[in-house]
């Protein structure tokens, strides 16, 4: 499943992707996490040292995965042709979860949180650098995690976590329409429930599935003020944890020693993921859609090739 986690600025976006990847981790199933954000912190809240920090960028060395995800695909002559929404066809390398690959060979690194040698493999799209500035946007960046996630076959039980950049950033791609269900996450404010009507608003047109995850609920009058502004989009609220303040002061704290109703609202958020049905045709008709956009839109010219004929009419996904 491919999950992603949204949200106001601050609201425990890297919190809450960080502790579901813990969760679903600590009881053995694969779990892949993915930093999307320019603000580089999930790896240290899943626990890796300070000194490791520093992987790979997927955004600055994009070329290495087009250079493996394109294969010997003849709609796609060259590296630069292969656009963040370039979907595969006959050709292009498709990606399992757990396998080796050149991708994941000098991307992906593995923490292992829990200390139990039940691993998380994180990538990380790498910050903004200087020559972003004023001549791309980082949607260029991130566009290296949706040519990922558009040559990702995953299964049911295997969690792909991707923590997304603040505010409606995402949705100014077509990033938003490669997850199986995406969570925001809602602090007890107005602004912060503005922010998840914001994100409901764009998904609607795009059949996205968005569910709403309060967070940092001080009591019983900040759950309700939750239920009462998102309904039924509300899948559980995690409570203020002193458990996430230790992580904050630098502690690493197993996550056995979570709260009881932090872990039980982990459960919940694991469940409502499970509920999730794949739709593969689906995820690759949304892929061909935003392709013709961004095609038409500003591809097209920029590379000068007409795009839209890199779409495949033969091709269909197969694990
Ligand atoms: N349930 C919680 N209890 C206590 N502190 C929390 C909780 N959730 C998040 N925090 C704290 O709130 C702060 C913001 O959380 P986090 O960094 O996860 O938010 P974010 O949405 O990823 O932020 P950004 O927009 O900067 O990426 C952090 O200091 C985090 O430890
Ligand atoms: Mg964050």
């Amino acid at each position: 499943m491919k999950i992603a986690f949204v949200g106001k600025g601050g609201s425990g976006k890297t919190t809450v992707s960080s502790l579901v990847a813990r969760f679903c981790a600590s009881k053995g199933f694969p779990v892949m996490a993915i930093d999307a954000d320019i603000n580089q912190h999930m790896a240290r809240t899943l626990g890796m040292s300070i000194d490791a920090v520093a992987v790979p960028s997927m955004g600055i060395e994009i070329d290495r995965i087009k250079e493996y995800l394109r294969g010997t695909n003849p709609r796609i002559s060259d590296n630069a042709s292969m656009i963040k929404t370039t979907p595969p066809g006959t050709g292009s390398r498709l990606i399992k979860v757990t396998e080796k690959n050149p991708i994941y060979d000098y991307f992906l690194k593995e923490i292992s949180p829990e200390g139990s040698g039940k691993t998380i493999s994180f990538m990380a799209v790498g910050p903004f650098d200087e020559g972003d500035l004023g001549v791309k946007c980082y949607h260029s960046k991130t566009g290296s995690v949706e040519l990922l996630l558009n040559h990702l076959i995953d299964k049911e039980e295997e969690y792909v976590v991707a923590d997304m950049t603040a505010g409606a950033d995402s949705f100014a791609s077509g990033l938003f329409t490669r997850f199986d269900i995406t969570f925001v996450i809602v602090e007890p404010t107005v602004k912060s429930v503005a922010v998840y009507n914001q994100y409901k608003e764009y998904a609607r047109d795009h059949s996205v599935l968005i569910k709403a995850i309060g967070n940092k609920a001080e009591n019983e009058e900040d759950e309700a003020f939750l239920e009462d502004a998102v309904g039924s989009d509300l899948v559980t609220c995690l409570s203020m944890s002193s458990f996430i303040k230790k992580t904050d002061r630098g502690v690493h704290v197993p996550l056995k020693e979570i709260e009881t109703e932090n872990h039980n609202a982990l459960s919940k958020i694991v469940s409502e993921i499970n509920s999730c049905i794949k739709d593969w045709p689906k995820f690759y008709m949304q892929a061909a859609e935003f392709h013709i956009k961004n095609a038409k839109s500003w591809a097209n010219e920029a590379v000068g090739k007409d795009l839209t004929k890199q779409i495949d009419p033969d091709f269909v996904f197969s694990r």
